[in-house]
């Protein structure tokens, strides 16, 4: 899909360049005349959008960190400066913190969208493996970002987490205290966290430059999940088409986005952290950030706390095996009813958790984390490894031309279409 390149420099100054270095050639390739599928819906659009976010968060982080002090005498003071004090502070602090969440509204949405239509499947496996590392990553910056405003919520959630490591047989005690910096959660605790929360972040951006460079190697998967077969017919040029339809939803997500900032800047986060960390009094109810509660919920259904570790990190790696787990040939849902109505399923399930995490536990409560936790690997570990092998899929498309025509219904309009409206690539 890398194909060859279709960029002419136009001047002498491009020229020189680009026998030297040839990153306009690359922008361009990548960018311009790259072929895009030209069946892609909005689902594609959530790439850009989190490329979008992943910048905006590190430009509020910077520019936070300039007014912010690490220390945990000072940090909550710091913080409510930054909310009073510095000019538009409350604006950076609101965008950044409901960044992370909006954040993590786009990963679910880009990874439910890998899981509908396939895209972690050959030859995508390790563009699929780099966004599990960076989803990974995501979630510990995260993690590490909610502890810095050191309140009630930051302090305790940053011990409820970290505690979990004293399960590891033998070394869990000495673990626990390495991480901490000491024998509690305290000062150099705070520190290592902001240290590792600026750090991380640009980690990211290093994945993700891997995680786009394996996409245009293998190019991009589509709702009809067969492969381009004839460039001309079933892809068109990255740039317009791609580029503005990129646009259009990066416009409307940043309009989500502010409702959240102007509007509701607290609703997604919690009234206890607005009370300085105090190790002395234990909130009533600790509940982590809500991109977290799913796995918050795994972690409380399994009765021992090794147990409960094990399932919650599990949960997430294995995510890495899905293009071996599931057998099936055929990509796109679309095309497989059976596996369709399970990936509702799942969806219900990774809703029904994140409630139940969110949730004080009870005996009812547990009951139903324990079922959903044990679909949640089935699905996983069961169905998808069997229902390759067992379900008849419809009838695919012998192309993405193809594709598109039978969703018009009209082989001769669409035909026409191919024609009047050629590839616009070089
Ligand atoms: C900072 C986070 C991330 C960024 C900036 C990012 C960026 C992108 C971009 C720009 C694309 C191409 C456009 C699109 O398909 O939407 C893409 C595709 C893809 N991403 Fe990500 N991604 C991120 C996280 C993830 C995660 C967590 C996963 C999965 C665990 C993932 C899996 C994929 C897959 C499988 C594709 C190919 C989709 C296809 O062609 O059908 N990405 N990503």
């Amino acid at each position: 899909m890398s194909g060859h390149s279709s960029y002419t420099p136009s001047n002498g100054f491009s020229r020189w360049l680009d026998n030297r270095l040839p990153i306009v050639r690359l922008a361009h390739d990548s960018f311009v005349s790259y072929p895009t599928p030209r069946n892609l819906n909005y689902f594609w659009t959530f790439g850009g959008i989190l490329s979008l976010m992943l910048v905006a968060q590190i430009v509020t982080g910077i520019v936070l960190v300039m007014h912010y002090t690490p220390e945990s005498t000072m940090a909550f003071g710091s913080v409510e400066h930054i909310m009073r004090d510095v000019n538009y502070g409350w604006l950076l602090r609101y965008l950044h913190a409901n960044g992370a969440s909006m954040f993590f509204v786009a990963v679910y949405l880009h990874m439910f969208r890998g899981l509908y239509y396939g895209s972690y499947k050959a030859p995508r496996e390790v563009l699929w493996i780099l966004g599990v590392i960076i989803f990974l990553l995501m979630m510990a910056t995260g993690f590490m970002g909610y502890v810095l405003p050191w309140g009630q919520m930051s302090f305790w959630g940053a011990k409820v987490i970290t505690s979990l490591f004293s399960a590891i047989p033998i070394v869990g005690d000495s673990v626990t205290t390495w991480l901490w910096g000491g024998y509690s959660v305290d000062n150099p605790t705070l520190n290592r966290f902001f240290s590792l929360h600026f750090l991380l972040p640009f980690m990211i951006a290093g994945v993700v430059i891997l995680h786009v460079w394996a996409l245009h190697v293998v190019g991009q998967n589509n709702p009809s999940g067969v492969e381009v077969t004839d460039v001309n017919k079933d892809t068109v040029a990255f740039t317009p088409y791609a580029t503005t339809k990129d646009g259009f939803a990066m416009l409307c997500f940043l309009i989500f986005y502010s409702w959240f900032v102007f509007y509701v800047p607290n609703f997604l986060g919690h009234a206890d952290n607005y009370i300085p960390a105090n190790a002395l009094v234990t909130p009533a109810h600790i509940v982590p950030e809500w991109y977290y509660l799913p796995f918050y919920a795994i972690l409380r259904a399994v009765p021992s706390k090794l147990g409960g570790v094990i399932a919650m990190f599990s949960a997430i790696a294995l995510l890495a095996f899905l293009p071996w787990l599931d057998t099936s040939k055929v990509r796109s849902a679309t095309f497989r009813p059976v596996y369709r109505a399970f990936f509702w399923i799942l969806v219900i399930v990774c809703l029904g958790l994140g409630y139940l995490g969110s949730q004080p536990p009870t005996d009812g409560t547990t009951f139903v984390a324990r079922i959903f936790t044990s679909y949640y690997f089935m699905h996983f570990l069961v169905i998808l490894p069997l229902l390759g092998l067992f379900e008849t899929p419809l009838k695919l498309p012998t192309s993405i031309a193809d594709a598109i025509l039978a969703k018009t219904g009209s082989a001769a309009a669409m035909g026409h279409a191919a024609v009047a409206e050629p590839n616009t690539k070089g």
